[in-house]
């Protein structure tokens, strides 16, 4: 069986496993750690180490990492959501430096993109395809004939003065405590504004709250097509692993 580490890091928590890469499966139950506060560079390392080991990922094995953070090249452009120490730190270097492993870097919203592309709600779909991930903030993949163009960061899309992703994250209902209806009516917006600059052929929502999705993805009314992601929160692990193992 050929397979990868992924590891998705997230706002709460850091999350790992081996990834079957023929399946897209994960080959072992996930683990979980919560992200260290603050969350720097050496801190979010270190549990990434600890995942890794705690996995017995055999030696060999590629290993990706998905951050909530544009890169270039590995080198974070900007931080919204994680330690603001991360900005210009290369993704990569850092994890060798403090724990000693050779990793690949990927934003996160990319690599769930990617593995919904994969193995996902969006396998076999040709043309324009936007992959949002509603979290602790918004994240975006955009995909166009199965190539992943990177880095959009869509969640930071400025609609009516605002950055979208604090207006219409998954966690801004929570902390506003926003009925499904009042979310679905900022949603109806950020996705008709991005319909508007894309005409996408498919929307796909993922995020911990897509497995929610009968409670506000009927309320939207758009003309492109809007489903739920199908690797819920696997995503970004399985995208992570996919893509570390086809750089090697
Ligand atoms: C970040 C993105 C990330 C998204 C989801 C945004 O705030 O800028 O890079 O993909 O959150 O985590």
């Amino acid at each position: 069986m050929a397979l990868a580490f992924g590891v998705d890091v997230g706002g709460s928590g850091i999350k790992g496993a081996l990834v079957d890469l023929e399946t897209g499966e994960l080959a072992q139950e996930r683990q979980k750690i919560k992200t260290p506060i603050p969350a720097t560079p050496k801190a979010v390392a270190e549990v990434i180490g600890e995942l890794i080991r705690k996995c017995e990922v055999p030696e060999g094995t590629p290993i990706g990492v998905a951050l909530p953070a544009p890169q270039r090249h590995g080198t974070v452009m900007f931080m919204a959501n994680l330690d603001q120490s991360w900005v210009g730190v290369n993704v990569c270097d850092a994890i060798e430096k403090y724990t000693g492993y050779k990793v690949r870097s990927v934003n996160d919203a990319d690599a769930a993109g990617y593995a919904e592309v994969a193995y996902g709600a969006a396998k076999d779909n040709h043309g324009v395809v936007i992959v949002t991930t509603l979290g602790t903030g918004i994240g975006s993949a955009l995909v166009v004939d199965g190539v992943l163009v990177p880095n959009t960061e869509l969640g930071h899309i400025e609609i009516d003065g605002h950055d979208a992703e604090q207006k219409a994250a998954a966690s801004v209902r929570e902390k506003k405590k926003l009925s499904w209806d009042k979310w679905a009516k900022r949603l109806q917006k950020y996705y008709s504004t991005l319909q508007m600059l894309f005409t996408p052929d498919l929307f796909v929502v993922g995020g911990g709250v897509s497995r929610h999705h009968e409670k506000f993805l009927p309320k939207l009314d758009l003309k492109t097509p809007i489903k739920p992601a199908e690797l819920r929160n696997t995503a970004g692990i399985v995208g992570a692993a996919i893509l570390a193992a086809k750089d090697k």
